[in-house]
Formats: structure tokens, C-alpha cells, sequence
């Protein structure tokens, strides 16, 4: 299956605007470092939100590279064609963001001991966050309607394939204590805690103070207007910003102004059988 704003790689649907077959073969050969630390998530849970605050967690809160930098090439995306562009640019330790299930991580990955903050949000959010993403975008397929869309993305015919195959993917016991599992609705519900959260699991042991300053700085409104953050830099053809901004609302559970009871139903019925014999729960409830 293949459609005219995707390549197809390994079965996902990625957007060619920004992966290639040289980019796919770059990341499955990329030499991952120890000190790495990847955030891995499925689109729209927070992606760009964390291409905020990893740099500032890794480097001790220097506001340098945020005000400096743009996201993509700040914490670039381990699959896109920019990384081989920049990659002598980044600062050590690297922050990498990657959209890829865990069986497409590189093998260097797997052998080295870098890190993964892996950031989940409530799918039905997932869903309505895409659905909008979708309308101020152009190298992506046309979403369709709300329903429409609903029945693509449940069956995986969306940019990065099925949302329940990409958490599935990540639950891996083999990761051990090299994987923190996070939400956006801990993030949202409170920022500074959660920050703590991923400067202790990088032994970074940040203070209050420098913590405190991270939120502020990451936080949706400071973003909003950091243009290194808000899309604004890219040219209107390929994201309109105007018509609705990529940072739309920020919050947990903007779905419930979207889905009315069958659209609920259908889309809690399919993934629970997606998720029916897992040994793992979701952090919220499906309905
Ligand atoms: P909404 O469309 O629900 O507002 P991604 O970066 O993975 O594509 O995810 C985009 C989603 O993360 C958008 O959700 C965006 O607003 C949200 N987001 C980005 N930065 C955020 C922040 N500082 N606080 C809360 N949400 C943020």
C-alpha cells in the first residue's frame, strides 16, 4: 500500500517530505552513542514538547539551544533526512527524537546503553490532535472526514501506522531501567514533577530552582511564542500555521469535544481487542 505523501518502510507510512530511502538506511546504520538519549513517541503525544525540555535537562538548564535552535535540529528525528545534515552539530549528550517502534530502533541501539523517555498519551487525543495536525498540513494525505479519519487511523493507514502496535512495540521487559515511561497528562497536570522525574532517570539530579526554570520555559504559552518552537518557521505551503497553530490547546482530554457516543464506542471496542492478552495496562481508562 502506498499513497502520494508516503513512502512505505517496513510496513509504516511515513511522510516523504521528510524521509527518504537515504534517511531510513542513514538511521538503521547510525551509530548510537552511549550517552544518547532518545524520546520516543507516537505522533502528536508531545514529541515536540520534549525537544523542549531534553536539551535544557541535559544541559543543566542553558537556555542557549532553545532560543538558538530550531526543534528538528535541536533534538533532531533519528529517521528524517535532516539528521545527516546536522549531526556534527549536536551537542553532547545527544537528545534524539524518534517516531519508530521498537523493531526499527538501529542495531547499534540495541547493543548500546543510551536511554529512552517514552511519552504516551491518551489515544483518543492522539486521534483528535492528528485530525487537526492534519488540517493545517500538507505532506500528509487528506484526513477526510472526522469518521473517516477515525476508521484510517484505527487501522493503521495513518503516517506511523497503528498507535496500539507502536506502545506494544515499546513495552519490552528487555529494556529494563533503560526505558521511563511517562504520560503527556503527567506532564500537563504537573511539569516540574515530571521534569524531576526524567533529570533523576538520567542521574542528572537537577535542583529546584534549575527544574522550576525548565517549566516556565517549556511551558505551552512560553513556547507558543518561542518561534525555534512554534512552526512559524516553516514556509505556509508545508504547515499553516495561520489557520490553526500546531500548538492548538495543550490539554488532557479535548477529545470528550470531539467524540460523540458511537464514535466512542467504536474506537474504545477496537482497541481493546488491539490490546485483549497484554501484560501491560494503559494509564487511562479507554472509556
Ligand atoms: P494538541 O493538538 O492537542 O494541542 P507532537 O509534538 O508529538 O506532534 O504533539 C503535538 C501535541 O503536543 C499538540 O497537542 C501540542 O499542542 C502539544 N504540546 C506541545 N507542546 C506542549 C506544551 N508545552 N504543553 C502542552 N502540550 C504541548
Amino acid at each position: 500500500m502506498s499513497s502520494s505523501s508516503y513512502i512505505e518502510y517496513h510496513g509504516l507510512l511515513l511522510p516523504h517530505i521528510s524521509h527518504s530511502a537515504e534517511s531510513l538506511e542513514y538511521a538503521e546504520n547510525f551509530s548510537v552513542e552511549d550517552t544518547d538519549v532518545f524520546a520516543v513517541t507516537y505522533p502528536k503525544s508531545g514529541t515536540v514538547w520534549m525537544q523542549e525540555i531534553l536539551p535544557l535537562v541535559l544541559n543543566g538548564g542553558d537556555l542557549t539551544p532553545i532560543k538558538t535552535i530550531v526543534n528538528w535540529d535541536r533534538v533532531p528525528w533519528l529517521e528524517t533526512t535532516r539528521l545527516a545534515q546536522i549531526v556534527d552539530q549536536l551537542a553532547s549528550p545527544r537528545g534524539l527524537v524518534s517516531h519508530f517502534p521498537y523493531n526499527l530502533m538501529p542495531p547499534s541501539f540495541h547493543t548500546s546503553k543510551a536511554k529512552v523517555i517514552y511519552v504516551m498519551r491518551n489515544p483518543k487525543d492522539v486521534f483528535v490532535s492528528s485530525y487537526h495536525f492534519h488540517q493545517i498540513t500538507s505532506f500528509v494525505d487528506d484526513p477526510g472526514t472526522f469518521d473517516e479519519f477515525m476508521e484510517k487511523f484505527l487501522e493503521g493507514r495513518v503516517m506511523n501506522g497503528k498507535w496500539t502496535d507502536h506502545i506494544k512495540s515499546w513495552k519490552r521487559a528487555e529494556l529494563g531501567d533503560r526505558i521511563l515511561f511517562i504520560t503527556y497528562e503527567e506532564m500537563v497536570q504537573d511539569l516540574p514533577a515530571s521534569i524531576k522525574l526524567m533529570s533523576d532517570f538520567l542521574g542528572n539530579n537537577l535542583s529546584e530552582e534549575v527544574i522550576q526554570k525548565i517549566a516556565e520555559q517549556c511551558s505551552f504559552k512560553t513556547m507558543k511564542s518561542n518561534p525555534m518552537s512554534n512552526f512559524s518557521l516553516v514556509p505556509k505551503k508545508y504547515m499553516d500555521i495561520e489557520k490553526a497553530p500546531f500548538l492548538r490547546k495543550g490539554i488532557a482530554g479535548d477529545w470528550k469535544n470531539h467524540f460523540n457516543s458511537e464514535q466512542l464506542a467504536r474506537f474504545t471496542s477496537v482497541l481493546r481487542k488491539e490490546l485483549e492478552g497484554e501484560n501491560f495496562s494503559l494509564p487511562w481508562s479507554l472509556d
